[in-house]
Parts: C-alpha cells; structure tokens; sequence
C-alpha cells in the first residue's frame, strides 16, 4: 500500500513546538507517544521502549496495553536496538522472531534513539496494514524522532528504575537507601 497523505515537515514542525519548553524523558515520550499515535493514519500502537538490565522495558505509548519487557536482542524492537539502525517489517509473519503484542498488527517500524553516540530505547510504530511504512515514511519518522531526541533529557542511568528482585528483598530503596524492611 502506498501512503503519499502525511506532511512531514508539518509534523516536524509541531514536534519542536510540542517539546519547546520541556526536557523532562516521561513527559515527552508520553507526549511524543500520543501525537505519533494519533497524527499517523493506519497506525494501530506507537510507543517507546527503553533498556533495562539486558531486555527491553515498555514505556510511554498510545495503543492497546502491550507486552511489558522484551528480552535481549529478541524482536524487531531488539534487532533496531542491538543494531541501532531503522528497521521496517512489511510483514510481520514473514519476521521471524517477531514479537506479537496484538494480533491486529500486520508491519512495523522500529526507530533507534540515538543519544550521545550510544541507543537509548526505541520507537515502535505498528499497523494493521501490510506494508504500511514506504521509505517517505521512514525518512519523515527518522526526522521526527531525531527532533524528539534533540530536545529530551536523556539520563545516562535511569534512576527511577526499581531495584532488582533480590535488592527488593533486602529492602533496599530505589536510591541505594535502607528502605522499609
Ligand atoms: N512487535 C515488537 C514488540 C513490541 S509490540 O509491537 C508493541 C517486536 O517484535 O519487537
């Protein structure tokens, strides 16, 4: 299927406007999440996910609640990440390994984050279409989410994250602090 409707440069536009004059990683990616969900025709779940301990870990999306961690290199999330390329699937069947968080979904892109020479998470765009992401598409998105990146706050921890299972049973806060036993 050939899309020729979306206006990129308007896009990009009202990204940079959108992110002006907030840096803050949540409030954005939720944001960014929303408008990508909701601007992209033919678009049934677009979200981010970021690293955490070797998987992948869900963050902010619009779309259906998906799967919450994708373990390492597994998918078309891990292939973008491990490679820190664009990957686009025209057909999700024909991906072997692709990770199926709603049946409805047919292609997929997935954008990498590049951040200070290193990937911070990824960009997920799914459709209910078969070969709903042309190279206009790919190229247009890229710009989108390089703008996104450009003006969000990546920390190089993610300090927010909770503890590992075994620190959670010594009862260890989130800061490293002797937590509630
Ligand atoms: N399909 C993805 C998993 C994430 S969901 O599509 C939201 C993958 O294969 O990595």
């Amino acid at each position: 299927m050939r899309m020729t409707g979306t206006d990129y440069d308007l896009l990009e536009q009202q990204v940079a406007s959108l992110f002006e004059s907030e840096r803050d990683l949540i409030a954005n990616a939720a944001n960014f999440s929303a408008f990508v969900f909701h601007e992209l025709p033919l678009v049934n779940w677009a979200g981010f996910y970021f690293p955490d301990r070797g998987d992948l870990l869900l963050g902010p999306f619009g779309g259906k609640p998906a799967c919450v961690r994708l373990a390492a290199g597994q998918g078309v999330c891990g292939a973008a990440f491990t490679s820190g390329t664009t990957v686009v699937v025209d057909d999700v069947n024909a991906f072997a390994g692709h990770i199926a968080c709603d049946a409805a979904s047919r292609s997929e892109i997935v954008l990498p984050l590049l951040v200070r020479g290193g990937v911070a998470g990824v960009f997920d765009i799914d459709s209910p279409v078969a070969s709903r992401f042309t190279p206009r598409d790919r190229a247009g998105l890229e710009r989108l989410v390089t703008r996104f990146v450009a003006l969000t706050w990546f920390p190089d921890a993610y300090p927010w994250r909770p503890p590992a299972e075994p620190e959670l049973a010594r009862g260890v806060d989130v800061a490293g602090k002797p937590g509630v036993p």
